[in-house]
């Protein structure tokens, strides 16, 4: 209550002004009355809308399908869904405005059903909106880790969110918050960092971007994944089995969720591994009891795909499973298994309306009922300039420069000839990754990317030659990059496993010979890796005069060469600690700098740059 003695009001005016500040008081304190607490209401509607519905309609709120291969558009209606994907397949159109028609057009069929609730669409959009060919594509999050810049990574999401609207999607997939253990693993490139820390303050950053309106008032769910122990398996097993101790589970391994809840991210989604012999999809002391009861988790806990009739059932709903990736088949089994164990006691009506409210919450907070559609205006912003500028700067600050003997680089624009060698150099397919226009990526060039040789040739004011094959048949170039790596791959296909499979922990002897056919010759050599984790390339390493690990940079391959040519200096520090040999990864896990024998070829943190002109060869350790 404002008081008036200590106001030294002038003579003859008091009682005017006394009585405009009592008004003042009387007011502020009627509107702190009457503007209710959002929260509060959003509480209050959940509770109202759930006290009226069905068992049918709440355990459709709790089933996500597959637009296109689960459903036809009418079951939307009469099974009640909750949430709608789209991961590859049949496309929901030919362009932009066609994808949104779509998803306009069942959203429509859900708010003809009863109580009109609208549907959430969800899509794995974890490097930009990567399931439109067309759309800006990011570095995955492994070189954005390289980059440590927080800010970027959420401009980075706020650009994605933009870009998922445009296509008529709502909630995203993302962000990956694994901390790899072992560079077998598949999924290395859809993580951040082996550092807790660094992948904390990198996923926060990308929650935010979705989540919030710091750019623009568009706003998508984002999901922290895959809960808990992921990228820790053994041996790097997508699936398998994370035997870390408690200590190390809750010092490096929840850290980046406990923030990520603060955060208020929307969903998690439980991984396919388990966690000391534990499915994680039925772990109730990790769902319901440690995220959702001490860590105060509000939003859904979404399976993976297919979790319901992967991972035991109805088991998973009573752990605290809130949303069904049911997928394949897996709809009907669902739905009616999950309606018998209500009906026969097995599972608690309580536990099905703390599902259905955290869905409902959800679609309240991205105001779904009031604004259930997508703006239309939005799709012209695909892949626009601004967006590419940005992704290209993520590029740039993705690069880590683990060599650069006799100060190679930066490399003049006049230099008399470049040839620029491999397949890699020229396939923007290559330079993306997996989760890039299909789940495993595309092994050719997509629309509105540019390749590493287009952005040299674009950079250079010499001669410019390709040697796609790396016959090495420019001997008379004063400088060859050199650009090998990794083909696409995502999950599963991505693991090395024993390594008699088909990807490995070394370069491919082809790879391997086009280093050597340039190298020793007088002439320059830059090899540029492209790949989804550290690589054993020790003996490449010693051929080159400089080495740059770019990771999947993306649409925006012209981002390399605008630091080879030194427009930018380097400024990327690696993520990841960098195995010597084969050895280094043949345990569990692969070199992490918390182990007590640490002793990989570069350090996590390391990264040179470029001398005098910009700064010192400076290293520096990132994060502990
Ligand atoms: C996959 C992945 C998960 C993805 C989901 C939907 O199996 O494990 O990361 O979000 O299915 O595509």
């Amino acid at each position: 209550m404002i008081t008036l003695e200590f106001m030294n009001l002038g003579k003859g005016n008091n009682w005017f002004i006394g009585i405009i500040v009592a008004l003042i008081g009387i007011s502020s304190l009627i509107s702190c009355i009457s503007t209710p607490d959002p929260k509060e209401v959003i509480e209050q509607k959940v509770d109202s809308l759930l006290s009226i519905m069905t068992l049918d309609e709440k355990i459709g709120q709790m089933s996500q399908v597959r637009h296109f291969k689960d459903i036809i558009d009418e079951d939307i209606a009469t099974k009640l869904i909750g949430s709608v994907i789209h991961t590859q397949g049949p496309l929901p159109g030919n362009n932009a405005k066609e994808w949104q028609q779509k998803f306009i057009e069942l959203q429509k069929i859900a708010l003809s059903t009863r109580l009109g609730i609208p549907l959430l669409f969800g899509v794995d959009a974890v490097h930009g909106q990567n399931t439109y060919n067309g759309a800006t594509i990011f570095p995955h999050n492994i070189g954005l880790g390289a980059s440590q810049n927080e800010e970027l990574v959420e401009k980075i999401a706020a650009i994605t969110a933009i870009e998922m609207e445009a296509t008529g999607f709502n909630w995203t997939f993302s962000p990956c918050m694994a901390i790899p253990y072992n560079e077998k693993w598949g999924r290395v490139y859809e993580a951040f960092s082996e550092s807790s820390d660094l992948t904390s303050k990198l996923s926060i950053a990308s929650i935010r971007g979705y989540q919030g309106d710091v750019y623009n008032d568009v706003k998508v769910l984002a999901t922290a994944k895959h809960y808990l122990g992921d990228g820790s398996t053994d041996y790097g097993i997508e699936g398998g089995n994370t035997s870390l101790s408690m200590a190390e589970i809750d010092s490096i391994l929840l850290p980046p969720y406990r923030k990520a809840v603060l955060e208020g991210t929307g969903a998690i989604m439980v991984g396919f591994n388990s966690l000391l012999g534990n499915t994680m999809h039925a772990n109730k002391v990790m769902i319901t009891d440690t995220l959702k009861n001490s860590m105060g988790f509000d939003g859904i806990v979404v399976t993976d795909w297919q979790g319901y009739s992967r991972f035991g059932g109805n088991k998973i709903i009573d752990a605290g499973v809130d949303m069904v990736m049911a997928v394949e088949g897996d709809l009907d089994y669902f739905q009616n298994g999950l309606k018998d164990a209500v009906i026969d006691g097995s599972i608690q009506q309580d536990r099905i309306d703390d599902a259905v409210r955290r869905i409902l919450r959800q679609k309240f907070r991205l105001g779904l009922f009031e604004n259930p559609f997508p703006d239309t205006t939005l799709y012209k912003t695909i892949g626009c300039e601004e967006h590419r500028n940005i992704a290209r700067k993520a590029v740039r600050e993705s690069l880590v420069l683990l060599k650069n003997n006799r100060n190679v680089l930066p490399l003049n624009k006049e230099t008399k000839k470049i040839v620029v060698v491999g397949e890699h150099a020229n396939n923007s397919g290559y330079q993306s990754g997996g989760w890039t226009v299909a789940w495993q990526g595309v092994w050719d060039n997509y629309q509105g990317a540019t390749t590493i040789l287009e952005g040299i040739q674009k950079h250079s004011v010499g001669l410019v030659v390709y040697d796609e094959n790396g016959i090495g048949d420019h001997l008379d170039a004063d400088a060859a990059i050199i650009v090998v790596g990794e083909t696409p791959y995502a999950e599963f296909k991505g693991d090395i496993g024993d390594g008699t499979g088909y990807h490995k922990l070394t370069l491919n002897k082809k790879h391997q010979q086009y280093i050597s056919s340039y190298s020793q010759k007088g002439i320059e050599v830059i090899v540029i890796l492209i790949s989804g984790r550290p690589l054993v390339v020790t003996d490449q390493i010693n051929q080159a005069d400089a080495f740059v690990t770019a990771w999947l940079p993306g649409s925006e391959g012209d981002g390399i060469a605008e630091v080879l040519f030194g427009n930018y200096n380097f400024s990327g520090k690696l993520p990841h600690s960098w195995p010597k040999t084969i050895d280094d990864i043949s345990g569990k896990y692969g070199p992490n700098f918390w182990d007590e024998d640490y002793s990989p070829l570069y350090k996590f943190g390391f990264g040179l740059t470029y001398p005098d002109k910009y700064s010192n060869n400076t290293v520096s350790i990132a994060y502990k």
